[in-house]
């Protein structure tokens, strides 16, 4: 007899993006409506940038000719992305991070849900809510999260951002061992100061925990004291792995492509005390697990590097910036309470009436054709509210706020 991971009987009965796409599936089977507007998954809608299309062509014409044919690459990356990291990404901002410590992969999906693998389950987490729901599923599946009482999982402390404390989480209670933080946030779009990021890498030190930094959106960052990298505080390079994604940065959604960031001097614990380098230990499971990243896909990523590239990618997240306005200024101009959207491509409401998310979805999907995010699909705290994402194109955009202007939420 096979026995299962039981852990994944704990588990909803879908993850929360494929949810909503069933939902929306049968919704559009029922009525046969082709005009409904997605604000929901962050899926971006522009075409990749000109640099990029013109390195992948290129990266395809290498691959059909033996002498610069590519097979298997460096599980961690081609050095030319990671030197290209580590120069644009850190060293041109003042943060001293070095290609070997840098690991291109598919995408910060798979890496923050696969870190788990180098902690031990013992380890106690903390989160914010409402939160990416990767980071709690997969510590889920791990069994790392416990068991769930009351809606509660109990090794994993939720620490609340909501509009009362204006999104800015107190410090964990419990001594988490993890400490996963996504800014600017996924889902409702805020940001933390460098003065509001410090108290947690302080926190970190002291106690000997390791923040697990999510800053797939620091494109969007448009305010200077909002830091790009957990590496501008001082003191994070012994106490943080940073995630980065090209996937909402350069529109690689489709493309996948991303890196980690893990410190040489990182530094976690056996159970005798003993010292482990937390980069020798991703190394070793991406060299066991990963084949790395396809060469074409980090070809383009290489390429958003030029100067050209900068540009192109820059204007394309202008476009989503000015979508993320038009829609934090809609739904303002009709009372609801909204934050996010102005170094974020999301948007996170809350209804007037005290309808719950789920009410709220199915309000929008059936009255305005508009598919969001619930809330409450982000974690207990997200209940309410609802997030729209400024992925869609300009003209949509528009006509989303027209629309929600027509209903009572
Ligand atoms: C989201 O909508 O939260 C993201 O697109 C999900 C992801 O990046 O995997």
């Amino acid at each position: 007899m096979t026995i299962v991971n039981e852990n994944f009987a704990l588990l909803s009965e879908s993850y929360l993006f494929s949810e909503i796409a069933e939902r929306v599936r049968r919704f559009h089977e029922s009525t046969n409506s082709d005009d409904i507007i997605r604000l929901g998954i962050g899926d971006v809608t522009q075409p990749l940038c000109p640099a990029a299309i013109e390195a992948m062509h290129r990266a395809v014409d290498d691959m059909a000719s033996s002498t610069t044919f590519h097979g298997y690459g460096p599980e961690q990356g081609y050095q030319f992305l990671r030197d290209a990291i580590s120069q644009n990404d850190y060293r041109a901002r003042g943060i001293d991070i070095a290609s070997d410590e840098i690991f291109v992969s598919d995408g910060a999906k798979s890496d923050t849900g696969n870190i788990g693998d180098i902690f031990d389950i013992c380890n106690s987490v903390a989160m914010t809510d409402p939160v990416y729901p990767v980071y709690v599923d997969t510590n889920v599946m791990s069994g790392r999260a416990g068991a769930n009482v009351s809606g509660r999982w109990q090794n994993i402390e939720m620490m609340p951002c909501t509009f009362d404390n204006g999104f800015i989480p107190e410090l964990p209670k419990s001594n988490p061992a993890l400490i996963y933080l996504c800014f600017p946030n996924n889902p409702t779009g805020t940001v933390l100061t460098k003065s509001q990021l410090k108290p947690f890498v302080d926190y970190a030190l002291e106690h000997k925990s390791i923040i697990l930094f999510d800053s797939a959106y620091e494109a969007f960052i448009t305010e200077d004291d909002v830091p790009h990298s957990i590496f501008e505080i001082e003191g994070a390079k012994k106490c943080a792995i940073e995630f980065r994604s090209y996937s909402k940065t350069a529109g690689f959604t489709g493309i996948r492509c991303g890196y980690t960031v893990v410190p040489r001097e990182l530094i976690a614990y056996g159970r005798n005390g003993e010292q482990y380098e937390l980069n020798k230990l991703w190394k070793r499971r991406q060299c066991t697990k990963f084949n790395g990243a396809s060469y074409i896909s980090q070809r383009g990523a290489e390429s958003i590097y030029s100067e050209e590239g900068k540009k192109q990618v820059k204007s394309t997240i202008d476009y989503y910036l000015r979508n993320a306005k038009i829609l934090l200024e809609g739904c303002q101009s009709i009372g609801l309470q909204a934050t996010g959207g102005i170094n974020s491509p999301y948007v996170w409401i809350s209804s007037n009436r005290g309808v719950s998310s789920w009410q709220l979805f199915d309000l929008l999907l059936n009255e305005c054709h508009l598919v969001g995010t619930p809330g409450v699909g982000f974690g207990p705290s997200g209940e309410g509210c609802f997030r729209l994402t400024a992925f869609n194109t300009y003209e949509k955009t528009i006509e989303a706020v027209n629309r929600l202007k027509r209903v009572s939420i």
